[in-house]
């Protein structure tokens, strides 16, 4: 499963950027969100989880401009895009599979977005432990990402608003259909669980502070 995921991102890496807006509704507020919550740390330093053409990572480092930046990305292409786009800058990058890698720093921020919903649960869950331990105290850890309705008829809602959401973008429908056919990778959890894993693992003062159907940030303290 993991190289269906690394296959399609590398596939999908020359045109990402291009389509994002369309991909995500209300991308800006989205993004920005985790940005807001980081504003009160000062040259925190970042580590983005999945950072993929570093979309995320740009705001951070627009806010944070002397901050020491690591990406984390399993696919070769996605991060040479990421490369590309921050030649000029001294930011960290580790190729490899964020569930087997061997974190050994300590980081203020932790970020991560439209990744984590690729693991099946139960590596959501290590994984979440694994970032609480390389977290600084008084760190946090914010995660984008999507989840799966609370019930089937929830789950059916979301599914309707995302394929009317795709439908009505004015995009090639090669790009559609690409689209449609990543987010048969997609694992979602339900939110419920994972503000329970948060909570169970020792996160702090964990809240939701953006939800729209099944886009959603999430924010933990150490
Ligand atoms: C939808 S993209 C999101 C990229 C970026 N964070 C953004 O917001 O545009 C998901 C990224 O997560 C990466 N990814 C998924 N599972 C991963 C894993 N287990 N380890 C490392 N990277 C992973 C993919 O390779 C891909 O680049």
């Amino acid at each position: 499963m993991e190289e269906k995921v690394m296959d399609a991102f590398n596939k999908a890496s020359n045109d990402y950027d291009k389509y994002r807006k369309q991909a995500i509704p209300n991308m800006e507020i989205y993004y920005n969100t985790v940005v807001k919550l980081t504003q009160e740390y000062e040259n925190p330093k970042i580590l983005d989880l999945g950072a993929g053409t570093g979309i995320l990572t740009q705001l951070l480092h627009q806010q944070h401009p002397n901050s020491d930046i690591t990406l984390v990305d399993m696919s070769t292409k996605m991060l040479d895009i990421a490369r590309e786009k921050f030649k000029t800058t001294d930011f960290k990058y580790i190729e490899a599979n964020y569930i087997e890698y061997d974190f050994n720093e300590k980081y203020d921020v932790i970020v991560s977005s439209l990744s984590i919903h690729h693991l099946t649960d139960e590596e959501k869950h290590l994984l979440y432990k694994r970032i609480h331990d390389i977290l600084n105290h008084g760190g946090v850890f914010i995660n984008a990402d999507q989840v799966n309705g609370e019930t089937d008829y929830t789950e059916e809602l979301y599914k309707k608003q995302d394929e009317s959401y795709l439908a009505k973008q004015d995009i090639p429908e090669k790009e559609k259909k690409i689209l449609r056919q990543r987010r048969t990778l997609d694992k979602p959890a339900k939110l419920s669980d994972t503000i329970n894993w948060y909570k169970q693992i020792g996160y702090r003062n964990v809240d939701v502070y953006y939800k729209y159907y099944r886009y959603f940030v999430i924010a933990g303290e150490k």
